[in-house]
């Protein structure tokens, strides 16, 4: 691509602002979201941002008929949204008395916003590269048309699983969220901007579509802290895959889209029942609909590692279809690739035990002979601590180029994934890579 932006871009580029223009037109509300102490110094900046947004402990998902700030009065928050603000509540009541209240500022208006590129377009929502223009900063905006949302269970998909677990938890390796508004059409979720891109996207730059094995190392090991982090919490994530995990200006990951969450799970192999993810990574006991826990996460990792080291998923099914996806999934062996190290093997064959009460979770991994493989100037294994450190111990070994706002990176384009479905074939499957059945 030379200097200048193709006509093309131009063009998609002033349509997408020109739509964001007209969206910011309709009445809507600023939300207040929580923000926690920063475990890492650099990221202490998302709390001059928070400042900045006018974020405030308390939760409030107000709905369009509040006043700006007022809170939704009782009975009418969107459902969910009452138990999310009440176990968030017995919260922040402990928290009180640890954190200083941040100072209340007046929110920007969503016209302050303006809209930059488009960074992704999933089934659901569209993601924009924003600017604040009263204080330059950038952030990835989410915006989700409700009105698209049907059934009551997608609904919900943003009101009780995204914005509340983004507000909960605070982790060096999960997206920030700094605010956002709600109007009677659409969500707007204001998220730290990870200039990085997804790992989809990364892979694809990188020759044969595959990292070397320190780099799907150092990626796994944070993916593994940021599971942990979730589960510990009882939150499973559900939808692992490199689409979801984002690179921010250093090289670190980020966790995002957590649209497929669910809360209150606390076992590694029952405690959720939908029947809801990515067809290539949905664990055997996902398409058995058997039931799942903490353990369909850790398959995920398993599939996303095999990726990250090969450029393909495992499993993958024989005839296209998505039934051959399936069977593949339960019943197929994980291909020999002679590419991959033993001892990176062998941590693939954990993860991927079909049996969810055999497969390796975090304590197995944090143990694992790979960790212990060289990494310089330390191990991961000697203190996984120190991943999240503020010593920079662990430099990552990729650092994204950054280009400039107008200029899309070489060979980029916006990504697309739609949401699949049970009849999607394997190429659909692979090109599309979407969520499926939403509960
Ligand atoms: N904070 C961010 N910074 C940079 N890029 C982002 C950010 N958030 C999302 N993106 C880009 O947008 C894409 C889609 O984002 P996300 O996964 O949140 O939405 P989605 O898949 O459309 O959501 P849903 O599954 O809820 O419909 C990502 O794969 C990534 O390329
Ligand atoms: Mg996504």
């Amino acid at each position: 691509m030379g200097d200048a932006m193709s006509k093309n871009d131009r063009e998609t580029l002033i349509a997408e602002q020109q739509r964001f223009k007209d969206l910011t037109q309709e009445t809507h509300t600023p939300v207040q979201v929580v923000t926690k102490a920063d475990p890492r110094a650099n990221r202490s900046r998302k709390n001059l941002i928070a400042a900045t947004l006018g974020i405030a402990k308390r939760p409030t998902w107000c709905q369009e008929d509040c006043a700006p700030g007022e809170e939704a009065p009782a009975g009418e928050a969107p459902s969910g949204a009452e138990d999310a603000a009440e176990e968030e509540e017995a919260e922040d009541a402990a928290e009180e008395e640890e954190e200083p209240e941040a100072p209340a500022k007046e929110k920007p208006p969503l016209s302050d916003f303006t809209v930059k590129k488009v960074l992704g377009k999933g089934a659901f929502a569209t993601v924009y590269k924003v600017t604040q223009n009263s204080t330059s900063e950038t952030y990835a905006m989410k915006v989700m048309d409700i009105r698209d949302l049907k059934t009551k269970g997608a609904l919900a998909r943003v009101i009780d699983r995204e914005k509340p677990v983004l507000e909960q938890v605070d982790h060096p390796f999960i997206v920030g969220l700094m605010g956002g508004y709600v109007s009677k059409n659409r969500v707007y979720l204001v998220m730290e901007y990870c200039p990085g891109g997804d790992l989809k996207s990364v892979l694809n730059l990188f020759r044969l579509g595959s990292f070397p094995e320190a780099q799907a190392r150092f990626y796994t090991a944070e993916l593994i802290l940021a599971l942990e982090c979730l589960h510990q919490r009882g939150i499973i994530y559900r939808d692992l895959k490199p689409e979801n995990v984002l690179l921010d200006v250093e090289g670190h990951i980020r966790l995002t889209d957590f649209g497929l969450v669910k809360k209150g799970v606390e076992n590694p192999d029952f405690g959720a029942e939908s029947f809801l993810g990515t067809p290539l990574y949905l664990s055997p006991e996902m398409v058995a609909k058997a039931g799942h826990g903490q353990a369909t996460d850790w398959w995920g990792l398993g599939i996303m590692l095999f990726e990250m080291l090969t450029g393909d998923a495992p499993f993958q099914g024989q005839d296209g279809t998505i039934e051959g996806l399936f069977t593949d999934i339960q019943e197929g062996d994980i291909p020999l690739h002679r590419g991959i190290h033993p001892n990176a093997m062998a941590c693939i064959r954990g993860l991927l035990q079909k049996d969810p009460a055999k497969r390796f979770n975090s304590s197995h991994l944090r143990d694992h002979i790979w960790f212990a493989s060289n990494t310089p100037p330390l191990a991961i294994s000697e203190d996984w601590d120190k991943l999240l450190g503020k010593d920079k111990i662990f430099q990552p070994p990729y650092v994204p180029t950054i280009k400039s706002d107008e200029e899309p990176a070489e060979g980029e384009e916006t990504r697309e994934t739609e949401g699949s479905t049970e009849t999607t074939t394997k190429k659909e499957v692979k090109e599309k890579g979407g969520p499926c059945g939403i509960m």
